[in-house]
């Protein structure tokens, strides 16, 4: 397990808050060859420790860096999730720390979060960030979202796990990457951000992500349960489209007699406009359900939420992406 590192510590910041910046990779330490390249570049190779001392921050800033992994986060997984888990509940509980920083990949942050927010709850700021161009680019857009997220994780009252990317702050269940290369590159919905981080200020709008928010009882029993996952319990995402048939359905239920894959526990259909379903993948799902498959129903729409049908059989989960709808009822059947 990599140990934190000082990467700050003068004499006259003893006494002062610590923030500890956890890196797990991403385009924000990505390097290319040149630095017009901002497309085949290699995520993950600049090291946390260097993006920090890149800022050149002001003295008076306690910071502790930790490399906690060095992926693309498309290749993100459950032991590198169980890792963070740790390192953050870790840093948390000392009592100098009053914030974490996480450096992470654009492309699953927003599951990354989600997930945290779920599992920790945390009571002081967690705050996510990330970069459209790699460290290497003429113009990179990360070490200004890496300082505005070390303003936030030392805002006293913010909580909770946040993103921030271009001056913006979003909540875990509402953040959505809508672009493929704008550096503004995600969206709350119609919920909106939860503020801005403007010239170093913090100006915050909706109420910070909370445990209260998150639904969940008992997060402590949780979060031991994921803990001790070798595989998160199988969940897949269909979608609903134009000569839907429902075959994927039916392969996914015949897969695991055939190649002994993990047993099917969940579906998330992602629906047309308010859920709906082409009927021959109705069919199919219901197939499923009566083999013992959880089905939940989202939406392929990037905004609103799916609104509750009376007498619908499949339960709709709270407004959340499909990809965030994957992950909750992953930890519901996780709990059993
Ligand atoms: C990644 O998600 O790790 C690569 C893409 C990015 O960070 O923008």
């Amino acid at each position: 397990m990599p140990q934190a590192e000082p990467t700050e510590q003068a004499e006259q910041t003893r006494g002062q808050p610590v923030v500890v910046v956890l890196g797990t990779g991403g385009t924000i330490s990505g390097r290319a060859a040149r630095s017009d390249d901002l497309v085949s570049y290699t995520a993950g190779e600049v090291s946390v420790a260097d993006l920090v001392s890149e800022l050149g921050l002001q003295p008076g800033l306690r910071l502790e860096s930790e490399q906690v992994a060095q992926v693309d986060s498309k290749d993100m997984d459950l032991q590198i999730w169980q890792r963070l888990c740790d390192r953050v509940r870790f840093h948390l509980a000392r009592p100098e720390v009053c914030g974490l920083v996480i450096t992470h990949g654009t492309d699953t942050i927003e599951e990354t979060a989600y997930l945290l927010q779920a599992l920790l709850g945390p009571t002081k700021p967690v705050v996510l960030t990330c970069a459209m161009r790699p460290a290497t680019a003429l113009a990179p857009d990360g070490p200004q979202n890496l300082a505005d997220a070390l303003v936030l994780a030392r805002h006293a009252q913010a909580q909770g796990v946040m993103v921030v990317c271009a001056g913006k702050i979003h909540g875990p269940a509402d953040v959505t990457k809508v672009h493929t290369y704008r550096i503004d590159a995600f969206d709350s919905g119609d919920a909106g951000p939860l503020g801005v981080i403007e010239h170093g200020q913090v100006r915050h709008w909706r109420p910070w992500p909370s445990i209260d928010s998150s639904g969940v009882t008992d997060q402590s029993h949780r979060l031991k349960a994921f803990q001790a996952l070798t595989a998160l319990p199988r969940v897949e995402m269909i979608f609903s489209h134009a000569c839907g048939d429902g075959l994927l359905v039916r392969a996914l239920l015949g897969e695991s007699t055939v190649h002994a894959a993990p047993r099917l526990l969940g579906l998330v259909v992602a629906g047309t406009g308010n859920g709906s379903l082409h009927r021959l993948l109705q069919d199919a799902l219901g197939e499923a359900r009566r083999a013992g498959v959880r089905v939940v129903r989202s939406s392929r729409c990037a905004y609103g939420r799916v609104q509750p049908v009376e007498g619908d059989p499949l339960e709709s989960m709270a407004g959340l992406s499909p990809v965030k709808a994957r992950l909750a009822l992953a930890l519901d059947l996780m709990e059993g």
